[in-house]
């Protein structure tokens, strides 16, 4: 797919199906986060997925989706969590944190999925402690920054041009499909 498609089609999916992903998408993805750019080519992280199911349900209790929805509508149950969960961490004998870095693997990893039909939520309402925990990561080497849930979607989701009065909140349509407000080109973009 063209990439412009790739990226107006991403949507934060957050219920998937049980289907797996193949193994050299996944090799794919973090090959791709591995390339991405880094501030004066430190490359300070290190991408970790994770495949075992004992593992992702372990995980799963500590994941919290979709805060918009407190009462759970948009959260997947364990059965509809993620197939595969990329870890995103600093290595802290590189660099402390990189926010910016992890922000371009992110999307690398993100896209590349997306492109072959698996979607994604990136994630930073987690217990990293329990997190890592679970993971057995040496939380003196290497510190957390985020995670990205993958799978192939079980829910759509659509970008909508914003209505100033309702905000940025993200709402289900008649359909069920999620309605996520963007605002509008001529409020944010410019050429000058
Ligand atoms: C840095 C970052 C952290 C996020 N953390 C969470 C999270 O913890 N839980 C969640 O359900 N969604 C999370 N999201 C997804 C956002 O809610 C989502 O990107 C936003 O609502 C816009 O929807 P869209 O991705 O479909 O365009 C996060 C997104 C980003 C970029």
């Amino acid at each position: 797919m063209d990439t412009y498609d790739t990226i107006l089609k991403r949507r934060s999916i957050r219920k998937f199906t049980k289907k797996p992903i193949p193994r050299p998408l996944i090799d794919k993805m973090l090959n791709a986060a591995r390339l991405s750019p880094t501030g004066m080519n430190m490359q300070p992280l290190k991408f970790y997925a994770i495949i075992d199911s004992n593992l992702l349900d372990k995980i799963f209790p500590y994941t919290k989706y979709a805060g918009y929805m407190p009462n759970g509508e948009c959260s997947p149950s364990i059965e509809e969590g993620p197939t595969a969960i990329v870890l995103i961490l600093n290595d802290l004998s590189i660099r402390k944190s990189d926010d910016t870095a992890a922000g371009a693997a992110a999307m690398s990893m993100i896209l590349t999925a997306q492109n072959e039909g698996v979607s994604s939520c990136w994630m930073m309402a987690i217990d990293k402690n329990n997190i890592c925990n679970i993971c057995d990561i040496d939380q003196k080497k290497l510190s957390l920054h985020s995670l990205i849930s993958f799978g192939y979607p079980a829910m759509t989701s659509r970008a909508e041009p914003m209505n100033y009065n309702m905000g940025v909140k993200y709402y289900f349509d008649e359909e069920g499909t999620l309605c996520v407000p963007k605002r509008h080109f001529e409020d944010v973009c410019k050429i000058i």
